[in-house]
C-alpha cells in the first residue's frame, strides 16, 4: 500500500489506467500530434535548405579562426539532416512508381517481396509490420477490405480481430473457410488510429492490390464495405445501394464477377445488416457453383 497516498483522493494510477483503457476502447492506440503536420512538406524544405546551404570552404587547420573552430565542432555535434531516401516521395510520383514495380512482378511472392521493400507509403512508417494476405491464393474466392486494424497489424494477417472472427463465421455459413478463400485489403498497412486511409494513401496501393488480384485470378471477387467497392469496382454508391448487385471486375487480362457486401465491422454495430449479408453469402455460393471449371 502507499502510505504517502491520501486514501480520500482518488488513486493517480487507477486514474491514468482508465483513461488508457477507454483509449484503447475507442481505438486510440497511436500518439498523434494535435493538429496535422504535413511531413512531405517539411522533407522537401530540409532537402532545399541542405542544397542552399553554403558548402563549408576546405579551409586549413593553420588559416581557421578560433571562432571557426567552434562553428565547426558544433555543427559536428548537430544530428545529420536525415537523408533524402528517409523520407517518402510525393504521392504522384510514389503512385506512378507503384504502378511501374506492381507490374513487373511475376507472381504473388514476388509481390510480396516488393511490398516488403517499397517506402513510397507513408503508412508503412507508423504500421508495425506489411499485412499482405491471408488464405489460400490458389482459391476460387478472394474477399478484399479496406485497410488492415489493430489486431491485423500485430499478427501480420488481415481480418485476424473480432471483424474477421466475425467474417470466418460468415464464411463458414456457407461452408468455406481460409483454405477455400483468399482475403486482402486494398491498402496493406494500417493506418494510425484505424483512420480511413487518404485519397493519396489509397491510390498508392492500388497498382498492388490490383496485380494481387490479377496473380491470385480468382473466379469471384468479393469487396468487404464501401471503401473496398468504390475503390475497386469504381462506383460513386454507397454500400447500402451497391451490395448484393453483381458487377465485373477487370483485372486486365480477364474479367471476373464481383459483388459488394457489407463490411463485418458494420455487421458487429448493425447486427441487423446481417440478414442482407447472408443473402449476399447464399448468391456467392451460387456463383461459385455456376462458374465451376468442368473437372477433368
Ligand atoms: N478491417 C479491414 O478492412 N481489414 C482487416 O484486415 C481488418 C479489419
Amino acid at each position: 500500500m502507499d502510505l504517502s497516498q491520501d486514501p480520500r483522493e482518488p488513486d493517480p494510477r487507477a486514474t491514468i489506467a482508465d483513461l488508457l483503457a477507454f483509449y484503447a476502447e475507442a481505438g486510440v492506440d497511436a500518439a498523434l500530434d494535435d493538429a496535422p503536420v504535413d511531413r512531405f512538406a517539411e522533407s522537401a524544405a530540409e532537402r532545399s535548405a541542405v542544397r542552399a546551404a553554403p558548402r563549408p570552404a576546405a579551409a586549413s587547420p593553420n588559416t581557421a579562426s578560433p571562432g571557426a573552430a567552434t562553428a565547426r565542432r558544433e555543427t559536428a555535434r548537430a544530428p545529420a539532416p536525415p537523408p533524402a531516401s528517409a523520407a517518402p516521395p510525393p504521392p504522384d510520383r510514389a503512385a506512378a512508381d507503384a504502378r511501374e514495380a506492381a507490374a513487373s512482378t511475376p507472381d504473388l511472392d514476388a509481390l510480396r517481396v516488393l511490398l516488403e521493400r517499397f517506402d513510397g507509403c507513408p503508412l508503412k512508417l507508423t504500421a508495425t509490420r506489411l499485412v499482405f494476405a491471408d488464405g489460400n491464393p490458389q482459391a476460387r474466392l478472394m474477399l478484399v477490405g479496406e485497410a488492415p486494424g489493430r489486431e491485423e497489424d500485430i499478427e501480420g494477417k488481415p481480418f485476424v480481430g473480432r471483424s474477421g472472427k466475425l467474417l470466418d463465421l460468415m464464411l463458414a455459413a456457407i461452408g468455406i473457410d481460409r483454405s477455400t478463400a483468399y482475403i486482402a485489403n486494398v491498402v496493406p498497412w494500417r493506418p494510425p488510429g484505424n483512420r480511413t486511409p487518404t485519397p493519396q494513401e489509397t491510390a498508392i496501393c492500388l497498382p498492388f492490390i490490383r496485380r494481387q488480384i490479377e496473380l491470385a485470378n480468382p473466379d469471384v471477387l468479393v469487396c468487404l464495405g464501401g471503401p473496398s467497392a468504390q475503390t475497386l469496382l469504381g462506383i460513386k454508391d454507397g454500400i447500402t445501394k451497391a451490395r448484393g448487385r453483381w458487377m465485373e471486375y477487370d483485372t486486365g487480362t480477364r474479367r471476373i464477377a464481383a459483388l459488394a457486401t457489407f463490411h463485418p465491422a458494420y455487421l458487429l454495430r448493425t447486427p441487423l445488416g446481417k440478414r442482407m449479408v447472408w443473402r449476399d453469402l447464399l448468391a456467392i455460393e451460387r456463383k461459385l457453383a455456376e462458374t465451376r471449371p468442368e473437372a477433368g
